[in-house]
Order: C-alpha cells, then structure tokens, then sequence
C-alpha cells in the first residue's frame, strides 16, 4: 500500500515539475516578447575619423554633440551639451593661456565653453564656474580602430577629465 502512495506521490511531483517548466519556459517567452530588443537611441560607439583630420584645438562635431580636442598626439572628447538645459555650449578661445585651479589642483587653459541659453561657463576641462549648470561636461572615452585607425569615440563610457588618449 504505502509503495503504491510512493509511486504516486513520485508520479506526481515528476507531473508538477515538467508542467512548472513547461509553463515557466513560456511565461519567460512571452516576457521577453513584449521587453524591447531594439535600441532606437542613438549609437554609443561613433568612429569620428582619422587623428590627423583634427586641427590642434577643440574640434565641435555638432553631428555628435563632441569637442574632440587635440593637442599634439594627445586626443580627448568632450560633450558639448550643457548640463543645466541641454543647450549646446560654444568655444571661446582665450587670447592667451590662463591657469585656473579646479579642485584644489592648477590647470592651464588656453579655451572655455560657455552656454548661450543661461549663460553657465566652463573651463577648459568641462567644470562649471559660473551659471545654473549644476555639473561638468562629461569626457569620453576615445580609442582608436584597429584596421582603419580611425578615432572611436564611446558616449557610453565617461572617463575624468584629465583622460587622455595618445595617438
Ligand atoms: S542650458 Fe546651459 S545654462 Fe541653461
């Protein structure tokens, strides 16, 4: 008797653990057909062309809303889009080099980006001193491709100001 309620019991749970995947394995199709697959947003990773096509500078690709700025062999981005509203901010070349100390630390600057909406101010590495902008512009990081070497820029990837790329 009690072998029979044995192999019943065991019958059952095998019933109730190949029904509770069966069921599982389609709740979890189902999900995962209504979740999104698609990223719509714009690309993260962007190759901005070869290092030599950059003048010395900050160069504003208004198409990505970057500053690649070169110095020498050295490359680094900037976004170019305010951190109070959005706005884009422009360039400012100053007349001659300017130290500053962000952070407790002297930088040298030889430009600032200033927003035309609300007129926040920033310095040459992206921090803000004057203006509602509550935060830096954020750097990304740059790479370069393996076959065309061309700059690859990676919006998705933040890296602190004094990152630098050497080409
Ligand atoms: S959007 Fe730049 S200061 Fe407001």
């Amino acid at each position: 008797m009690k072998y029979f309620q044995r192999r019943k019991l065991l019958k059952f749970f095998f019933i109730f653990v190949i029904f509770g995947g069966i069921v599982g394995q389609a709740v979890y199709i189902l999900i995962k057909f209504f979740l999104p697959k698609a990223n719509y947003g714009p690309p993260q990773r962007i190759k901005i062309g070869a290092p030599h096509k950059f003048s010395d500078g900050p160069n504003f690709l208004s198409e990505h809303q970057i500053f690649v700025i070169k110095e020498g062999n050295k490359f680094h981005a900037i976004s170019s889009v305010c951190t109070h509203l959005g706005c884009n901010v422009t360039v400012k070349k100053l007349t001659g080099p300017k130290t500053v100390t962000v952070s407790g630390k002297e930088i040298e600057e030889k430009w600032e980006f200033h927003c035309p909406c609300h007129g926040s101010s920033f310095y040459g590495d992206g921090t803000p001193y004057t203006g509602p902008a509550p935060s830096p512009l954020p750097a990304f990081k740059l790479s370069v491709s393996t076959v065309e070497r061309k700059l690859i820029v990676d919006k998705g990837s933040e890296v602190s100001a004094d990152w630098r790329l050497t080409v």
